[in-house]
């Protein structure tokens, strides 16, 4: 869900806010959760730091299912992609059960990473997946490429979630259960260095939702691939004025060491990480 600056939100910000000052308001912010509850998740520039419990105030008027209100406090930051946040109304039981597409995911923001503008991109992977197909997901998170896959194709053969961080590895969990996934999906909590082996050669695709530093796992994914081949679902980040060239070079090269061919599927610019730098996807088929 995204929340976007509506009209009713600036109605009310223009009284509480000075005119020169209203254009330092992001225009969106993040909502995670559900009607029943959500938390929003927004940025303020230091230019309008006095304004924040006033525009936090204004965003829980506006949306009323939500009970909290965080601003960004730092980049995301270690292995588990986590960030840290300011309260700046509501309760600090932050974990809430957001809706996506009809699974739910339960989930903390503060502790796991989770990006609700991501779902486009779950559904674009999803609808691929064919009847049948074996899926290695990589850095899977609380789960909602898993739930995205099986909403779209429930005729998976199964899906090998894999993840390190351990609460984000319990949420996953939680979230098979409730979403009555379980013998579909294979929650497994570990390195992706250390514990894909088991599937090598079993896989028809792999995905890869790192971007930062998915390219360190490319051989283990092409190892996870079945003999006659597969597709790989590759992030990455880029810059704008050259977005995909270095991201393939990553395949094509990876692709040779194994002895495969390849042919790009797709190509996508999936959303602006920082000035002029993008997280993008390259959709590739390794074949023979
Ligand atoms: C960018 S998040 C994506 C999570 C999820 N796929 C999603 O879209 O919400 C990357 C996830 O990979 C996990 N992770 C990072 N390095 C890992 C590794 N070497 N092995 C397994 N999981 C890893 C992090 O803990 C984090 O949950």
């Amino acid at each position: 869900m995204w929340g976007c600056i509506s009209l009713n939100l600036k109605e009310i910000l223009k009284t509480w806010i000075p005119q020169s000052k209203l254009h330092l308001i992001p225009r969106s912010f993040d909502i995670i959760g559900s009607r029943e509850g959500a938390i929003a998740i927004i940025e303020i520039p230091p230019e309008i730091e006095e304004y924040k419990y006033r525009i936090a105030e204004a965003i829980v008027r506006v949306h009323k299912n939500v009970r909290t209100v965080l601003r960004k406090k730092s980049p995301r930051y270690s292995a588990y992609r986590i960030r840290s946040f300011e309260l700046l109304y509501g309760d600090r039981c932050t974990e809430v059960v957001h809706k996506e597409y009809g699974y739910l995911l339960k989930l903390d923001p503060t502790k796991v990473y989770f990006s609700p503008r991501d779902a486009y991109e779950r559904m674009r992977i999803a609808r691929q997946v064919r009847e049948g197909e074996f899926v290695m997901l990589m850095f899977a998170g609380v789960g909602p490429y898993a739930l995205a896959i099986l909403k779209f194709q429930p005729n998976i053969e199964r899906i090998i979630a894999v993840e390190v961080s351990p609460i984000a590895f319990k949420y996953l969990i939680e979230n098979i259960v409730m979403n009555k996934a379980i013998g579909k999906v294979l929650a497994v909590l570990g390195d992706v260095k250390e514990v894909c082996n088991m599937w090598y050669g079993k896989c028809d695709r792999v995905i890869m939702p790192l971007p930062k530093g998915a390219y360190k796992y490319l051989d283990i994914a092409m190892l996870c691939l079945k003999p006659e081949g597969g597709i790989i679902h590759f992030y990455y980040w880029s810059r704008e004025e050259d977005l995909f060239s270095k991201a393939e070079k990553l395949l094509v090269e990876v692709g040779k060491k194994y002895g495969f061919e390849l042919k790009i599927l797709e190509r996508r610019k999936v959303s602006p990480y920082a000035p002029r730098t993008y997280k993008i996807v390259v959709d590739a088929l390794f074949f023979h």
